[in-house]
């Protein structure tokens, strides 16, 4: 009797191991299944080389900054004078946060780790070793438009 009873004790056991591992075992593959789908639908995203934006006199009317999204990514546009513009990636080159613009200030802010980039996107504060990336602007006088042209994006 006591045989039977240790027996039954390893059969709950092992049922127990097999249930983790068909858990772990499904999760593993719905993981995985998640991974290919985003992999699959982010390549068949078209990727824009470069972005224009029209009536720039309007965008900026009042303010000297302004934010535009490029492939799905924010990219922040200084005006410095009324035909010269710098556009640098809001993506920190440290660990891939987006900065925030402080204005007051006139630096980018990283909310994960606190590190800084001057207007020019040079660092001010580590941990980030490397500048923002600048993106190529030109600007259409004629046409009042400004394109913004991928670089390292
Ligand atoms: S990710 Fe920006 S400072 Fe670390």
């Amino acid at each position: 009797m006591s045989e039977q009873s240790e027996i039954r004790t390893v059969d709950t056991n092992r049922r127990g191991v097999i249930a983790t591992f068909t858990g772990i075992g499904a999760m593993l593959i719905a993981g995985f299944g998640y991974m290919a789908f985003e992999y699959i639908r982010s390549s068949k995203l078209p990727r824009a080389s470069n972005i224009i934006v029209s009536k720039t006199k309007e965008l900026f009317a009042g303010k000297k900054n302004t934010t535009v999204h490029f492939n799905g990514r924010k990219v922040f546009v200084q005006q410095r004078s009324e035909t010269e513009f710098v556009a640098h990636s809001m993506i920190c080159t440290h660990g891939s946060c987006t900065v925030e613009w402080q204005e007051r200030s006139s630096i980018f802010v990283c909310p994960c780790h606190n590190g800084a980039f001057n207007s020019d996107g040079a660092v001010l504060r580590k941990p980030p070793e490397r500048p923002l990336v600048a993106l190529k602007t030109t600007y259409d006088v004629a046409k009042d438009q400004l394109t913004i042209i991928e670089t390292e994006l």
